[in-house]
């Protein structure tokens, strides 16, 4: 009725009433609701030219915010009065915050700009009562910030973005192959030598183009501090990554002991300027090991206990030939009774399993992280189909579901020849609509461990903000109702229903300055002609 996405539990009220808002409008806030205010206050008070000053409830032109215990955490309810105004009522400090959003959302387009663009208007909410709390507690976006680098801005503004969809865990995958985007202050040169390349591949991997510009750039310790504290203030959660012991070669370019010495010679690397699964990993070492705990130290002290509880290592896509020609690879295996590189790779991960245990944090990490056994407590990003996290979830393991064939926001949305750098599955508003992230056949005990899900942005073929808008938008829209809103079966969606919302959302995104792709296609400006990708024809498999 309100077109509001993602699509809320219960929406009542008579549709024709109005509250409005205007200078003399109080903001009413609880204890626990600061942060609602103060959000309140700089977006809504900026978009429309109003105080909202502060004062206790009267009765009447009010906006007033409370916690309410005994509800769901995440939950809230909004009520809307003609005479008294609005009232949002959530089970914590993040329920009141999905309210706030939801009233942004009611407010029109205009809600969403940062200065009045008509400043007489009328700001009319229309009178309504709301239930509402989200399906799953873990509604992700995994954003690639090594590929291609998002200044500081850009990802404070995709926050924004998050949470204006209601989404509240935001992975941070701060490292690759291409790039290392995290000062460390005892390894100076993953940021002076690792945070850079000399040029990039223009479009997959098989394109000949190159762009010659050098790519780069990291974000300070204080850089890092202001994003998490910002991600904070939004209830949106920071899981960073670091992946080891594949994607390393970024590393290994600026420590080549990193790597195995024995095999090739790691001093000639540089940090690598096209895309694919590379074969320079870390070498097993304890050297290796010493390294990346001081990385982990400096990380949990950037990323508090309180916000940021799970930290991802990453450990997919780890090839095992440089482990099985290394002499000082195979001496440790024998050493550690290990039977194969698989055993040798989830070696790594049980050491780094211990290690954030013991300072209280829980480990996650790509499905690849079950091949040779999944420490207790771990949890899985499962990114290559179902398949890896109907294992762990029946194994007891907590999953994130994000297959590949189904939320890879990196691959095209439509069929056509117009699609920039066309890669992988065409995945449509519609398909990502329908995706499902609890598979069917789950027993109870396991589909309880499914934790939610998220939607995961590759950046090789994204150059900036623009092109990772294009990507991102309008899917993320109808990803986010599916980790907010209880909806039916795949098949049994109110597509239709959401494209008509959908009217509503693209004018939220116009005011927001959202480059999205348009349902007609491209924008002329947002083709990319002549540069290749690799689509991959037909559906994707469904498992
Ligand atoms: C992945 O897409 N390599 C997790």
């Amino acid at each position: 009725m309100h077109h509001l996405i993602p699509a809320p539990v219960r929406a009542g009220g008579d549709g024709r009433r109005v509250f409005v808002l205007d200078t003399a409008t109080t903001l009413d806030a609880g204890p626990g609701t600061e942060s609602t205010e103060r959000w309140l206050r700089t977006t809504l008070g900026a978009a429309f030219g109003l105080p909202l000053v502060p004062a206790p409830a009267s009765g009447a032109n009010t906006v007033e915010l409370r916690v309410d215990p005994s509800r769901e955490p995440e939950s809230y309810r909004l009520d809307v009065d003609p005479v008294r105004g609005v009232r949002i009522t959530g089970g914590s400090a993040t329920g009141v915050f999905w309210g706030a959003q939801t009233l942004r959302q009611l407010l029109g387009p205009e809600a969403f700009r940062r200065a009045p663009v008509n400043p007489g208007a009328e700001r009319r909410v229309p009178c309504t009562e709301i239930e509402d709390g989200p399906r799953f507690g873990w509604r992700g976006l995994m954003l690639d910030v090594a590929r291609h680098f998002m200044p500081k801005d850009g990802v404070l503004r995709m926050l924004d973005l998050m949470a204006a969809h209601k989404l509240n865990v935001f992975h941070f995958h701060l490292t690759d192959d291409q790039g290392w985007r995290v000062e460390i202050k005892r390894h100076p040169r993953l940021t002076g030598t690792a945070a850079w390349r000399a040029r990039t591949k223009y479009g997959h991997r098989d394109s000949e183009l190159w762009d010659e510009t050098p790519h780069g750039g990291y974000y300070t310790q204080d850089d890092i501090r202001e994003i998490v504290a910002y991600a904070a203030e939004r209830h949106i959660r920071v899981v960073p990554e670091i992946d080891i012991p594949g994607h390393s070669q970024a590393a290994i370019s600026a420590y080549p002991e990193l790597g195995n010495t024995d095999v090739i010679d790691t001093s000639a690397l540089s940090v690598w300027d096209t895309w694919g699964v590379n074969p320079n990993v870390l070498a097993p070492t304890d050297h290796t090991l010493r390294f990346f705990e001081g990385v982990l130290e400096e990380l949990l002290d950037l990323f508090p206990a309180d916000t940021s509880p799970f930290i991802h290592i990453g450990g997919d896509e780890c090839p095992k030939d440089q482990w099985k020609a290394s002499p000082a690879a195979q001496a440790r295996m024998a050493e550690a009774g290990l039977a194969d590189e698989d055993e040798l790779q989830s070696w790594f991960i049980r050491h780094f399993d211990r290690w954030l245990t013991a300072r209280g944090r829980r480990l996650i990490g790509w499905d690849e992280i079950l091949e040779g056994g999944l420490p207790e407590g771990a949890a899985v990003t499962s990114w290559r189909g179902y398949a890896g996290g109907i294992a762990a979830a029946e194994a007891g393991h907590d999953v994130v579901m994000c297959p590949v064939q189904q939320v890879y926001l990196d691959y095209r949305q439509d069929a056509g020849p117009d699609e920039p750098m066309p890669i992988g599955y065409v995945r449509t508003l519609e398909d990502v609509y329908r995706f499902e992230p609890v598979p069917p056949g789950l027993s109870e005990d396991a589909a309880g461990h499914i934790m939610g899900t998220q939607a995961n942005v590759w950046t090789e073929v994204m150059q900036n903000r623009d092109r990772v808008d294009y990507q991102v938008f309008p899917r993320l829209a109808a990803f986010a109702e599916v980790a907010w809103s209880r909806l039916p079966a795949p098949g049994e969606r109110d597509f239709a229903g959401l494209e008509r919302r959908m009217n509503a959302h693209y004018a939220r995104l116009d005011a927001l300055g959202v480059a999205y792709r348009p349902p007609s296609g491209p924008h002329p400006w947002q083709r990319r002609p002549g540069v290749l990708g690799r689509p991959i024809e037909g559906p994707p498999p469904t498992v």
